[in-house]
């Protein structure tokens, strides 16, 4: 189930995106099976196959690879007597040759669900909204996956409100940082943002990227359109360069999907630490004074989620957000925290009790209960 590193050579980034597609929806698919919903949509919109290498079982594709961990989560939860769980996949592609590589790989599995919508994926949303909700209750994840920005965003994030899922969205910091500034893209710009008038939002904020100003206006216009209540990032770097490549956005209505994308996060960032690791010793033909195990903690402590800065940044967070609405559950508040900032719900825990040690945060705890439960509200420390 888990990619294979093998396939991957000189597209690095292109593994961890995966490593991390497949970790999620593994995690998501145990917990909403086990949870209210018994059948599953994985839509691929933008599928492939693309640049992969293993033409014969396409092992190295996103729809490949969410087919087979997929399928796995419902094997071993039919056999723990779950037996009525299903999966369905619905793959849409644009280019007509990878269409015809998608149709031939949804023949050859038969056993498996599969419709596959030919052309852009904005001009098969009708039909894709059809073949995901005709069953009640089913739940649908979908992987936006584009090459550049060419999206238009407005129907997608229709679809997205209606389905009331999750969705995976990779956003191509590389691209928007090379061009997002120059006039000739604006119209272009303008689509992928939902907003012809993005210019003066865009003017109006402060000293940043162009990417993190265009990434600010797409998560705000996405979260307008109802198509997310939460949208936290991870940030993919190409390895033998070590600068930011893409991000995936989730987008989810869901607390718990925000505290499972950190504890992904907090995995997948450690791969990706060891694979620019080995690219480095296996270029450099050097040995590492340090040990692969030392070099992940290393890395860890600097910028990895739940880091010495990542809680500072959260603790700061929290105090705003319960400042701004005293009595506010922890349930509520921790997957703001953790939508902001890379940390997962343990930390977000331990903020709050060091909080309430320093005096910044008052709440009660049930006895014996040392941490804030889902139902403790916060106060801050001036309403005592
Ligand atoms: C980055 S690749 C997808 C890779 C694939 N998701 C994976 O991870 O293995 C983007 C794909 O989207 C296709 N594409 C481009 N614009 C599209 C559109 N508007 N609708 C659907 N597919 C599109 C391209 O032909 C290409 O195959």
């Amino acid at each position: 189930m888990r990619p294979n590193i093998d396939y991957y050579q000189g597209r690095e980034q292109s593994f961890i995106k995966h490593l991390f597609l497949q970790k999620y929806l593994e995690n998501a698919a145990y917990k909403l099976f086990q949870g209210r919903s018994p059948v599953f949509n994985f839509v691929d919109a933008f599928a492939g196959p693309w640049r992969n290498s293993d033409s014969e079982s396409l092992s190295d594709t996103s729809f490949a690879l969410a087919l087979a961990t997929l399928d796995n989560v419902r094997r071993i939860l039919a056999k723990l007597g779950h037996p009525n769980l299903k999966i369905r996949f619905r793959f849409c592609e644009r280019n007509p040759d990878s269409v015809a590589k998608l149709q031939a790989f949804a023949a050859g599995k038969t056993e498996f669900d599969i419709k596959v919508f030919s052309g852009a994926f904005e001009d098969n949303l009708e039909g894709i909204r059809a073949a995901c909700s005709d069953i009640r209750d089913s739940f649908t994840f979908t992987f936006i996956d584009p090459t550049g920005w060419n999206v238009d965003s407005g129907p997608i994030f229709s679809l997205l409100k209606d389905l009331r899922g999750e969705v995976l969205f990779n956003f191509m910091s590389e691209h928007v940082n090379r061009h997002a500034g120059w006039d000739g893209v604006a119209k272009s710009v303008g689509r992928f943002l939902a907003d012809p008038a993005w210019r003066p939002a865009f003017e109006g904020l402060p000293d940043m990227s162009n990417e993190e100003k265009v990434l600010r206006l797409f998560k705000a216009k996405m979260k307008e359109a109802g198509a997310a209540t939460y949208l936290p990032d991870i940030a993919i770097r190409k390895p033998r360069e070590n600068r930011i490549k893409m991000r995936l956005i989730l987008g989810t209505h869901n607390q718990q999907g925000v505290s499972v994308f950190r504890d992904v996060q907090a995995i997948v960032e450690k791969e990706a630490v060891k694979t620019r690791q080995t690219i480095k010793t296996t270029e450099s033909g050097q040995p590492s004074l340090f040990s692969d195990g030392q070099i992940v903690e290393l890395e860890a402590q600097r910028d990895g989620v739940g880091c010495p800065a990542n809680m500072g940044l959260a603790a700061e967070t929290l105090l705003d957000l319960v400042q701004a609405q005293p009595g506010i559950t922890f349930h509520d508040v921790a997957p703001r925290v953790m939508e902001q900032v890379a940390v997962r719900e343990t930390h977000v825990k331990d903020i709050a009790v060091d909080q309430r040690k320093a005096g910044l945060l008052h709440f009660d705890l049930p006895r014996r209960k040392l941490k804030p439960q889902t139902d403790t509200r916060l106060y801050p420390a001036s309403e005592r």
